[in-house]
């Protein structure tokens, strides 16, 4: 596939204030963006990247309870990178034939286990150890929308998938703008831009074996379930 031409670069979208002065989510993005919510460029694969957007949006005091309790959220962050990697196996595992797929999971399995580190890094600088996996209802209520069959099963799969990421690039992106400057922040700034790629990744990957218009059928009606389930999860010291 060509890659594309690439006019205009910018660190965060969209603007932190809307019209009337309010405070809005913005995110950090390590893409290039031509328009809001429409832009395209190419990623480590060599794959061309849709835009979409969450239909909920992560109010910024999210992420007091976040800095309330940092550990915590550090030691749920990292059980999110480990559990990401192993889906990342899981879905190569369950499909062997599908070689762009198996390509992409094991660089996806390699990178997420490397964000792994870097948090478990952070926490043994805090003095704080791993912790324990803690059930995340979010991820839960996420794998329940899997539909039966296999073409659905694989679709769904993927575009859980992404919102997941896009989840993660949203509240990430969070994350860094409320934390003063330092190693922390720059280490959000460059997840929330790595999860970005994520989320575009598993949407392309959607297109590689299915019909764009199916792809963006499901993708709309996951979106809408996932901000459902985001309206009815208490805010915590965690990503979800
Ligand atoms: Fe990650
Ligand atoms: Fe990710």
């Amino acid at each position: 596939m060509e890659r594309l031409k690439t006019p205009v670069k910018s660190e965060l979208y969209p603007p932190w204030k809307d019209g009337k002065g309010q405070r809005i989510t913005r995110f950090y993005t390590g893409c290039y963006v031509e328009q809001r919510g429409k832009y395209q460029t190419d990623n480590d694969y060599g794959l061309r990247i849709y835009m979409f957007e969450l239909k909920y949006l992560t109010p910024f005091n999210w992420t007091e309870n976040v800095l309330a309790d940092f550990d915590t959220f550090l030691q749920d962050h990292a059980a999110a990178e480990k559990k990401a990697s192993g889906m990342a196996m899981s879905m190569l595992g369950h499909y062997p034939d599908r070689t762009k797929l198996v390509k992409a999971m094991a660089d996806l399995a390699i990178e997420e286990m490397i964000h792994f580190k870097q948090v478990l890094k952070l926490l043994i600088e805090r003095g704080v150890t791993l912790g324990h996996d803690q059930k995340d209802p979010y991820v839960k209520a996420m794998r329940a929308l899997f539909r039966q069959g296999s073409d659905e099963f694989l679709i769904d799969r993927l575009l859980v998938g992404a919102v997941i990421e896009a989840r993660g690039h949203e509240r990430f992106s969070l994350v860094a703008e409320a934390l003063p400057e330092g190693k922390e922040k720059d280490f959000y700034v460059a997840i929330a831009k790595s999860e970005e790629k994520h989320k575009n990744l598993f949407v392309e990957l959607g297109y590689e074996y299915f019909d764009k218009d199916v792809i963006d059928k499901r993708l709309k009606e996951i979106l809408e379930a996932e901000a459902d389930i985001c309206r009815h999860i208490p805010f915590t010291a965690a990503l979800h």
